[in-house]
């Protein structure tokens, strides 16, 4: 339990030897407290008991705060305002607990999703093109929520859902045997498949009858036809290889790369099964669900030349992975715009009783569908959109980034050998535009400036990356000085206002990880760094620590090593690499 579960036990107990068993059904929470002058904790949870009880909050909450004798963990319990309960702690019991968080395992985050798996699919990109800056928030997003689910004991499958079927493959087939030397042939690249798809793409628009041979390209390959199957195999391997190395620069990585062709073979059937459940019916040619009793427009599954759509793969691969996996829940992260694409599939697996998007509790235990979409980024001159040329990839981003990130490196560590130089600054530059995405609200939109994703100061990656080789440096100093430190065997004095407050926020810690995950909001761990760094610098400022006693300077040694496992862990969490010297 945490410390906050644990304050919530014994003031339930407390809250039934003063109103009696009427209080046991209660759920009683205990938060940090809003404003610290009045305690460490509160409870704002009477005004259902109230209600029931037919009393003014105010006094219950008094009949409860004098209920049972203190526990040794509660120094003052007080009531505030109309009927709130503010609780101040123990300050040898709150060290106790923070030193219990630095002795587990990844700073205490629970185990809670023991059990249970979590399909996560993200990323996703479209084969024979170059993954653009759209892509890297689907990448960064999906990659944090995959590790926050994993460190909290969840089995997670993340599964890149690459674009890898569809009519772009005819004009990309009947390009490639139209508009490429044997020498381009040989040397293809995705850049190369972009440039071939766009010649291809405008000559089906000016010429019917080159349309045509690419429809008829694409039907060969559907039909497993071996030539344009190797060519479309290909055109795949060739793309992975490029995605798969800027997913390795991102530190990022899969269980299951199972593009839309993977599913090819079991569209026919979904599609019957979708016909005999009388969900899906013919309407001029093609075949629909009606969602209009749902508030949605119909959605399509088999258009009316034959060809199944997106919607019946995505329909095919939930029923594919509830059947291999049994999972609790499937996660799709991707941009807003395919919001309406997800709520109209997402309803008719619903209605095939295969899943459920409802986000009540099922009865059912049925595998929750959950899309977590995300606004697009902007830089400051507009969109960064395929469609308005401005395409900036996401290579060449993440190039810059770390060109960019060498200078500082260059400039505050000129001893520095040059390869070290170079992997700091591929950390450093990383991070930050993993930070600038992850430390707002996804469903923001973000407007990207290198200003503020490498600034040294305020809320960046580079900061928190600084603040944690700062401590880091701290901790090797005070070995230097005064030899190497158990740190577990140095007593923990909370003294001072900004060391309990310092402790309290550790204490958070788990939670927060919980939270994060539980919203599929990285940003709520972002900011929480941000604010323990920001607590550490004030600590810091104010309390000398190397030039300190020994018991006092001992204590807050053990902090400063509490602080950088806390950093260190929630960075890792967000994917950004903590180096421990900058
Ligand atoms: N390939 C799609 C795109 O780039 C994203 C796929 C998301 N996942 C899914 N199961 N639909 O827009």
């Amino acid at each position: 339990m945490n410390t906050e579960q644990q304050l919530a036990t014994w003031l339930k107990s407390a809250f039934i030897a003063a109103c009696g068993e009427e209080a046991s059904e209660l759920s009683i929470r205990v938060t940090p407290a809003t404003d610290t002058k009045f305690g460490d904790f509160q409870c704002n949870d009477i005004m259902p008991l109230a209600k029931k009880l037919k009393k003014p909050p105010r006094v219950i909450a008094e009949a409860v705060v004098q209920a049972l004798p203190l526990p040794p963990s509660i120094q003052k319990l007080e009531v505030a305002g109309p009927g709130f309960i503010n609780l101040t702690v123990n300050p040898t019991w709150l060290a106790e607990q923070v030193a219990a968080l630095s002795a587990a395992p990844r700073f205490g985050i629970p185990k809670e999703g023991e059990g249970k798996t979590v399909i996560i699919d993200y990323s996703s990109p479209n084969a024979a093109k170059a993954m653009h800056i759209g892509h890297i928030r689907s990448t960064v997003i999906g990659n944090a929520i995959d590790r926050l689910y994993r460190a909290l004991g969840y089995q997670v499958i993340a599964d890149n859902h690459l674009g890898d079927w569809g009519t772009q493959f005819g004009i990309l087939i009947q390009g490639y045997r139209t508009f490429l030397t044997e020498e381009e042939r040989a040397a293809l690249t995705v850049e190369s498949l972009e440039r071939m798809y766009v010649q291809s793409y405008n000559r089906t628009q000016e010429d019917p009858a080159y349309l045509e041979s690419c429809k008829a390209e694409l039907v060969k390959l559907q039909q497993g036809d071996p030539e344009n199957r190797a060519i479309w195999q290909r055109f795949v391997t060739i793309s992975l290889d490029e995605f798969n190395r800027v997913y390795k620069r991102l530190d990022v990585g899969f269980d299951l790369y199972r593009g839309e062709s993977f599913y090819n073979d079991i569209l026919p059937e979904t599609i019957s099964l979708l016909q005999e459940k009388g969900l899906a019916v013919e309407s001029e040619g093609a075949l629909i669900v009606n969602l209009e009793a749902d508030g949605m427009p119909i959605c399509m599954v088999r258009k009316s030349d034959g060809g199944f759509n997106y919607a019946a793969t995505d329909i095919a691969t939930v029923r594919n992975r509830v059947t291999e996996f049994t999972p609790d829940r499937i996660v799709y992260v991707t941009d807003e715009r395919q919001q309406l694409h997800f709520k109209q599939f997402f309803k008719v697996c619903e209605k095939l009783g295969i899943a459920t998007s409802s986000l009540l509790p099922s009865p059912s235990s049925l595998p929750h569908l959950e899309h977590v979409w995300f606004g697009l980024m902007r830089l400051p001159e507009g969109t960064f959109s395929t469609r308005q040329g401005n395409v900036i990839k996401l290579d060449a981003l993440l190039d810059e980034a770390v060109s960019r990130a060498l200078k500082i490196v260059q400039e505050s560590n000129p001893t520095m050998s040059a390869e070290e130089q170079r992997d700091l600054s591929e950390a450093i530059g990383l991070g930050a535009i993993k930070y600038a995405d992850l430390s707002h609200d996804p469903q923001t939109l973000i407007v990207f400036t290198w200003e503020k994703a490498l600034a040294l100061e305020g809320n960046s990656g580079p900061y928190l990356q600084y603040a944690y080789a700062r401590v880091c440096s701290l901790l090797d100093k005070a070995a230097d000085q005064f030899g190497k430190l158990d740190m577990n065997t140095c007593v923990l004095r909370l003294d001072t206002p900004l060391e309990k407050e310092l402790v309290l926020k550790l204490l958070q810690f788990p939670g927060t990880v919980s939270r994060a995950a539980e919203l599929y909001r990285p940003n709520v761990l972002a900011d929480y760094l941000f604010s323990l760094s920001q607590i550490y610098s004030s600590f810091y400022q104010q309390s000398p620590v190397l030039k300190s006693e020994s018991d006092i300077r001992n204590s807050r040694l053990r902090l400063c090593f509490m602080v950088a496992q806390a950093l260190q862990e929630g960075l890792t969490l967000l994917g950004i690499r903590t180096p421990r010297r900058i």
